[in-house]
């Protein structure tokens, strides 16, 4: 799909920007190239410039208002990717630049197109997938629909930002070849062929072979490809505090300093102006791309309208369309893995349903970090189920824990409800006393500059008889007691910077357990933290609360789920990761479910035959039960409409028609990149241009379920494909007719692969060069054509820097997933 590259034709030529920027004084010029505040640019009412705003991201647009806000909440972009549905992509992002709208924000922080190089990366759950062409085209397809309504999208994070450990520092090394055909790849796809408005350079350094440098200063990344190679006419955010220089950031490509209004910017950019280390031009080029892209997004207007409040409309989340297209959303994404004995779709008249899994409860909707919203409400598994099997008896077991942390203390614990804190300043002087209602997430906002440390008191009262666990979780430096006797210290004071490391800014919870008779127990909590200067987040103390009441324990949670198992029709297991395993901010350490999850289901898959396993999360998990359990479907991160989604797959009311993006390892010493974690600061892309699914080729291993892999709940024949005529540059058509064999009208993935030619240069066994969906009703025929653009069979040669398509004989494979080929056919390329 292509789309117009330039937005609007009423938009300023270059002449008009210019003329623009010639009414704006040295200073103005530099002002509005630093955010004004977090989310926000500097207005500059003599051009006619109001606030510009920006907005995360990938899962809904959270908007940037202090108060609680909801944001429609989407599934997560593997979710969206496993659909491989560039229609539905485009619908959603049509309703992510509705909700941008609503919350006046002029651009959405996302889509990320980064790949899942390895299943560990901490953000794994916010990229599309492990392959090039699925994440371009599904980029595409989002910034289109996103930017058709006026809003900016913003891709990330350029480029090769794959890891989280130590996330600011690293640098990627790879070579220009890889870096072309396979992480640039998505990105120039959302360049060149939807013409996106901004893109934001990532935290890493990057080496190419040439040059070696952060990605906000990469001057051949920057400059030399995107802006003149690729004619990128948006701007260059910087990740979120990423800029580290004056001179070299402004010199080789970054356009705009984000967070603001401190930065390495501002007058030292002034300075360098004057004393001519950065062009003048070099600045009025960063403001006339700011200024387009205003006029894009509307807000370049009529000076005299440049100020002053715009109406919002108000956000969906809660509106009846925009709940059934997130539900619909996350019933397609969803994945069969396994069906025997056609055990899904359960029958409407199922009379007794034991829905089982901590994650069936509260199930995990979405990723931690910047991409986090807060939804309307949320769908739950119970409630829906209830809908669906209206005459089903339903029991709900959690079976056991799977967080490691205790949960927020509850109001009952507390004296009065609440905690008392007290903000101290440098000398230990009381400034202010807040009382603060259980139950508190441990932030303490909205801090005076002089307030330098907070300390908490809370009266706990703890009367169940049995074993409670208390837990005090602060963020640098503290000291914590509980009845005067010291709990944790540490003298480690945490500034603005180490926000963005995980390890500094995530409390570590600090446990004391107490067994509780019949009298009961009170003690006092104390902890003084240090306070945190976040720069334009804001001055804020965190110290968590935490409280686990006596419970009947994991192994009685189990045994009740096993009988109640043993009693119902079907076995519903619902098993996940959780807050505590995918987020921003970290990488994995592992591919195991968290707690004793793979004993649950076991054990109940061995009281109940009827058992299906549905897996909540957003990275693959080691998932060893899969070929003894008679179900199991992939669930994703399914956001806000999570239950009525899961209904529809369980009663069949919408085909579950995902297919894996990404490989699904059957053990964690498979995984071709085994970890994300940088050795002497550096990544080193040893495993070339076979990500994913083409480095499991390669090294013959074999995959619990290979990429592209997906049942539905049909069955379909494929018959002889045929390939049109390789021609220079112009897309390439194979087209393949598929008969829907099942009994239930269904969807489905064509995929087409390449193989190369024999003796031309090193290439990955077997890449992804084409896709499509195709519905049929049962017993239909449909013709599935599947087009190839040019890129599908080009290298980068790095001899001449040019693509070129190397000649000879290409297998092309059409098939249902990397490994299940259907047909095959072959184009040649001349020489
Ligand atoms: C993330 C970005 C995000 C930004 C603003 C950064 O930490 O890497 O993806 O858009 O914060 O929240």
């Amino acid at each position: 799909m292509t789309v117009a590259r330039r937005a609007t034709s009423d938009e300023p030529t270059e002449e008009q920007l210019k003329a623009l920027v010639a009414e704006l004084t040295p200073q103005e010029r530099v002002r509005v190239l630093t955010g004004e505040t977090t989310w926000t640019l500097f207005p500059l009412p003599a051009v006619g410039l109001r606030t510009l705003t920006l907005s995360d991201g990938p899962i809904g647009v959270r908007g940037t208002s202090r108060a609680p806000t909801t944001s429609a909440q989407l599934p997560a972009p593997s979710a969206l990717a496993a659909t491989w549905d560039e229609g539905l992509a485009e619908e959603l992002g049509t309703l992510v630049a509705a909700e941008a709208r609503a919350k006046n924000a002029d651009v959405v922080l996302a889509p990320v197109v980064n790949l899942q190089r390895t299943p560990l990366a901490g953000r794994h759950f916010e990229c599309f997938s492990e392959d090039p062409l699925l994440s371009g085209r599904m980029a595409v397809a989002y910034v289109s629909a996103v930017q058709r309504e006026g809003v900016g999208a913003c891709i990330k994070h350029f480029v090769a930002n794959d890891s989280e450990t130590d996330r600011t520092v690293y640098r990627s090394r790879l070579s220009a070849r890889v870096l072309r055909e396979v992480y640039l790849a998505p990105f120039e796809r959302v360049v060149e062929d939807a013409g996106v408005w901004m893109l934001m350079a990532a935290y890493n350094g990057l080496d190419d072979g040439v040059e070696e440098a952060p990605a906000t200063e990469h001057r051949r990344l920057l400059r030399e490809l995107l802006k003149d190679e690729w004619d990128f006419d948006g701007v260059v955010v910087s990740d979120w505090f990423a800029t580290k220089s004056t001179v070299a950031a402004a010199r080789n490509g970054l356009d705009l300093v984000m967070p603001g209004p401190r930065g390495p910017w501002g007058e030292a950019l002034t300075a360098a102006v004057d004393s001519g280390e950065v062009p003048q031009e070099d600045v009025d080029d960063k403001v006339r791309r700011i200024l387009r892209l205003a006029s894009r997004v509307g807000a370049l207007t009529d000076p005299a309208q440049a100020s002053g409040e715009r109406p919002g409309e108000a956000a969906s989340g809660h509106q009846a369309a925009t709940r059934a297209l997130l539900r619909t959303a996350a019933a397609r994404a969803t994945v069969v893995l396994r069906n025997e004995g056609g055990l899904l779709p359960l029958s409407p008249g199922t009379s007794r349903i034991a829905l089982i899994g901590a994650n069936a409860l509260d199930p995990f909707v979405q990723g931690g970090g910047s991409a986090h919203v807060t939804p309307p409400h949320l769908s739950l598994p119970l409630d829906a189920l209830g809908e669906a099997f209206p005459s089903a008896a339903i029991t709900a077991h959690r079976g056991g824990r799977t967080l490691r942390h205790a949960p927020f203390m509850e109001p009952g614990v507390l004296d009065g409800g609440q905690v008392t804190v007290t903000l101290l300043d440098a000398e230990g002087r009381q400034l202010e006393t807040r009382a603060l209602p259980a139950p508190w997430d441990g932030s303490v906002r909205g801090l005076p500059a002089d307030a330098a440390s907070v300390r908490v008191e809370a009266g706990v009262r703890l009367d169940e008889p049995g074993e409670h666990v208390l837990e005090v979780a602060p963020v640098g430096a503290h000291r914590t007691e509980i009845d005067g006797a010291l709990l944790s210290e540490s003298t480690h004071h945490v500034a603005e910077e180490a926000l963005l490391d995980s390890s500094a800014s995530h409390p570590r919870g600090h446990v004391r357990s107490f067994a509780v008779r019949e009298s009961g127990l009170e003690l006092k909590v104390s902890a003084t933290a240090q306070v945190v200067d976040a720069g334009s987040f804001g001055r804020f103390a965190r110290v968590e609360l935490r409280h686990l009441p006596p419970g009947p324990g994991t192994d009685a949670e189990i045994a009740e789920a096993v009988d109640a198992a043993r009693e119902a029709e079907v076995a519903v297991v619902v098993v996940g990761t959780n807050p505590e395993t995918e987020s921003e901010g970290w990488d994995r350490s592992d591919l195991e479910l968290p707690g004793r999850q793979y004993e649950l289901v076991r054990r109940v898959a061995e009281a109940n035959p009827r058992t299906v396993v549905v897996v909540n999360a957003g990275a693959p998990v080691l998932s060893p039960w899969l070929d003894d359990v008679p179900a199991t479907l992939w669930w994703w991160l399914p956001g806000q409409e999570a239950g009525g989604s899961l209904a529809d797959v369980l009663t069949g009311a919408c085909e579950p028609s995902g297919r894996l993006p990404w490989t699904l390892p059957a053990a964690a010493t498979d995984v071709p990149v085994p970890d994300a974690v940088p050795r002497e600061g550096v990544i080193d892309y040893v495993d070339g241009l076979d990500v994913g699914h083409r480095g499991w080729d390669r090294l013959g291993r074999t995959p619990a379920r290979e990429f592209g892999y997906g049942l539905g709940y049909a069955d379909w024949s494929y018959g002889e494909p045929a390939a049109g005529t390789w021609r220079e540059g112009a897309p390439l058509e194979v087209t393949v007719p598929v008969e829907n064999t099942g009994t239930r009208p269904s969807r489905e993935v064509v995929q087409v692969y390449l193989e190369a030619p024999e003796g031309g240069p090193e290439r990955p066994l077997r890449w992804l060069a084409g896709f499509t969906v195709v519905e049929a009703a049962a017993g239909e025929e449909a013709g599935a054509a599947v087009e190839l653009v040019p890129r599908a069979f080009q290298v980068w040669d790095e001899e001449t820097g040019s693509w070129v398509a190397p000649p000879g004989e290409y297998r092309v494979l059409v098939a249902r997933s990397s490994r299940d080929v259907r047909g095959e056919t072959t184009v040649h390329v001349p020489g």
